[in-house]
């Protein structure tokens, strides 16, 4: 089976084809989500808070990324893979920008990444793309810069703000991105930009006018909300995420079950046992008397 490649999600926009993304973090996630038959998996820095317990993705390190994103690529067959470049790995230069991004194809075996920012990373942009790597954008509510908005809050809606999403827009555009998320913005300042630009946009929380749609795996299972923060209050999922199933639920009905059975000696049952052959068995009989720990 072909990979999905960057200018194929060009394509589907042309011809009005919604592009379908996901996030994934691991061989059995992206292995499903793939056979699922996502376009493209995104291997999000979203995974410092669905994973690793962090209440941002400030902490997330580009050596995490590269945990995770080879994990993934194990995974796929079909959907293009693209990783997330982390917090102060190329905010700080076209430099470091093409080192770290480097590193996320030849070591990590991503396609492409992703990037957070406007009209300030364009000079980044160019020069990963003229260097063969293919870069998504991402605009709106960027979860890098959380403490620059005080919160994970709506992003766009003056006129002002709304006017410069649409210049950071064509700026990326102009720079060489092939794909632009847009999270949590206004639909009507979504869908102006999405008609703007001759590249598809990947809504998250910004309404049904974009080119295609991008959710965390964690909010579409049904398992953010069933967690609690290291701090011990509950994680809400953002509004914008529909759950598509409650496997939080499931998995703790799972191990519930399985721990009563283990106590019960329910577990393990026959099948779940092996036999040795005819009449063997260990020699030596049992001690009188159960041994003690030394
Ligand atoms: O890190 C992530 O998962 C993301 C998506 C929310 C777009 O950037």
């Amino acid at each position: 089976m072909r990979h999905v490649t960057t200018t194929q999600l060009t394509k589907m926009k042309a011809r009005g084809e919604k592009v379908v993304m996901v996030t994934a973090y691991d061989y059995p996630s992206a292995y499903l989500v793939d056979e699922a038959g996502v376009d493209v998996i995104l291997v999000g820095d979203s995974l410092g808070m669905v994973v690793l317990g962090y209440e941002t993705t400030l902490p997330v390190t580009i050596s995490d990324m590269l945990h995770h994103t080879k994990a993934v690529v194990r995974g796929v067959k079909r959907a293009l893979v693209v990783s997330d470049l982390p917090f102060l790995t190329y905010q700080t230069g076209p430099e470091d920008a093409i080192r770290n991004a480097g590193r996320l194809l030849q070591e990590g075996g991503a396609t492409a990444v992703k990037l957070e920012g406007g009209i300030e990373v364009c000079p980044q942009v160019r020069t990963l793309v003229a260097a063969g790597i293919p870069v998504v954008g991402h605009v709106g509510l960027t979860p890098q810069s959380i403490h620059v908005f005080g919160g994970y809050k709506l992003q766009g809606r003056s006129q002002q703000a709304a006017q410069k999403l649409l210049s950071d827009a064509r700026a990326l555009e102009d720079a060489g991105i092939f794909c632009l998320v847009l999270e949590c913005i206004p639909e009507e300042v979504a869908a102006k930009i999405t008609d703007a630009l001759a590249i598809p946009t990947i809504g998250i929380g910004a309404g049904a006018h974009c080119d295609g749609q991008v959710l965390v795996l964690h909010d579409l299972l049904g398992i953010t909300g069933q967690l609690k923060n290291p701090a011990g209050e509950p994680i809400h999922p953002p509004r914008f995420a529909k759950e598509y199933a409650q496997v939080g639920e499931a998995m703790r009905a799972a191990v519930k079950q399985y721990s009563t059975e283990v106590r019960s000696g329910a577990f393990p049952a026959r099948e779940h046992s092996f036999r040795a052959e005819e009449g063997v068995a260990p020699q030596g009989s049992a001690p009188a008397t159960a041994p003690t720990r030394k």
